[in-house]
């Protein structure tokens, strides 16, 4: 599966592009199969994930081409199917064929999906508003079937506000019969860029960013071009990664507007932050100050910001209290940086960092995507070299991760 190894001592420097969001690449490639004629998603960022999509999409009868970050998919060969289930248990969003399926088909049969193992990640609120849109839905030996004669709006509460679920009702309703309501929807800019894009389709959907989204059903979409918005969470890990090394770097293609929580955080342990229009300069402090953290759903201190947040914090000057209330386990990788000398104690939901003022290079393996890619940026500062397994988890979220750590000046090699 390969390894990264890291030579710490380099303080990052330079100027480097950020990707597309994960988030919205990964609804808005089943999206395009609610239309009747091609979508051209551009700023696609090239993740693994995105690739193993694409070729769910094409299993299923779609075409699909996708180079220097555009992804053109045709829908007119798309027909009902089982989507390989080999492929749609290596990522979490391949869920997002349930609402996309029932819409077009009426049935859905598709196996529970993959994704990071980050604790109990249930999909009831999915169920939840595809059953109240009028579906029927059992789960069988591994995988879920749906079915409908013919989805209806109506109003749905969400019990959590949850990415996935908000997405996958939008998908399910845009193409249902008269108006759904979803209350408690998750209000993030993710969520309103999906919108902007089947608006774009000819859906109606209207207050995306709000907790209450409300869609107008309409019974055909049509091919459109959309560039999606920059990956909120490859930018907040690149800011962290340049706090903690001291570094000073400028980060373009991204909006800072949608990084409030992050760039007030980095700014308590330090760091000064100077943001433009689409891009921002971050120049970090000699050592970051210990802060609190509490992960919340956007716009609060977003949890997958957490594992590069308490990585940084390891080295902080005091102690940190942090504490993820999305995920019930998602500190393992401080677990792994107390290999390198990290000084932890984790209670629950709460991880107390006593920060040192030295971490030591040691052979260490993320278990998910900003576990692997927190323990790259650890190797940054460590003394002596890193080596970090578990990369390609790495790899499903972050667009060559370790190909911009060289461009700011970072001592980082692959190796097969
Ligand atoms: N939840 C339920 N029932 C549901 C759905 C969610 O109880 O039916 C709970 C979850 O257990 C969790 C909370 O609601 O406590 C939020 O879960 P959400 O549905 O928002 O998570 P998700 O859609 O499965 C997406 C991202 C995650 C990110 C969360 C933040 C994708 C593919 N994944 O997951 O990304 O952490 O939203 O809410 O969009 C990552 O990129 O590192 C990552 C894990």
């Amino acid at each position: 599966m390969g390894s990264i190894l890291v030579r710490g001592g380099t303080r990052l420097k330079g100027e480097v592009p950020v990707n597309g969001s994960k988030y919205v690449a990964l609804a808005a490639i089943p999206a395009a199969l609610l239309a009747d004629s091609p979508v051209v998603i551009e700023n696609l960022p090239d993740l693994s994930d995105v690739r193993v999509f694409c070729d769910i999409l094409r299993g299923l009868g779609a075409t699909v081409s996708f180079a220097g970050g555009v992804a053109t998919i045709d829908p007119h060969g798309f027909r009902p199917g089982v989507p390989a289930p080999a492929l749609v248990r290596k990522l979490r969003a391949s869920y997002y064929l349930l609402g996309v399926m029932l819409a077009r088909f009426g049935a859905a049969d598709v196996a529970l999906p993959g994704g990071d193992d980050i604790g109990p990640r249930p999909i009831d609120q999915h169920v939840k508003g595809l059953c109240a849109l009028g579906a029927t839905t059992s789960i069988e030996h591994g995988h879920i079937k749906a079915t409908s004669t013919g989805l209806k709006g109506t109003t749905i509460y969400l019990d959590v506000a949850s990415v996935g679920a908000t997405i996958n009702i939008m998908l399910g309703a845009v193409l249902a019969e008269g108006q759904t309501l979803i209350v408690n929807a998750y209000p993030a800019p993710w969520i309103i860029d999906l919108a902007n894009m089947l608006n774009a389709m000819g859906a109606k959907v209207y207050g995306a960013g709000t907790e209450t989204i409300r869609i107008q059903g309409v019974t055909k979409l049509h091919g459109c071009q959309h560039a999606i918005i920059p990956d909120q969470s490859e930018a907040a890990t690149l800011m962290i990664a340049a706090t903690l090394t001291g570094g000073d770097v400028t980060l373009h293609n991204i909006i800072p507007l949608h990084l409030g929580a992050v760039i007030a955080k980095l700014r308590e342990t330090g760091a000064v932050i100077l943001p433009a229009e689409d891009s921002v300069r971050l120049i970090g402090p000699r050592r970051p100050t210990a802060v609190n953290v509490k992960t919340l759903p956007y716009p609060g201190f977003f949890t997958d910001f957490q594992a590069p947040m308490s990585t940084l914090l390891t080295m902080a000057e005091g102690t940190s209290l942090v504490t993820e209330t999305i995920w019930e386990d998602r500190f393992k990788h401080l677990e792994e940086l107390a290999k390198m000398g990290a000084k932890v104690r984790i209670e629950g939901r709460t991880a107390f960092i006593e920060g040192v003022s030295q971490l030591t290079g040691a052979q260490v393996r993320g278990t998910d995507l900003r576990a692997s890619a927190s323990l790259v940026m650890a190797g940054l500062v460590a003394a002596g070299t890193t080596e970090v397994e578990g990369i390609e988890h790495m790899d499903r979220g972050y667009e060559r991760f370790d190909a911009k750590l060289q461009l700011l000046g970072a001592d980082v090699t692959r190796t097969e």
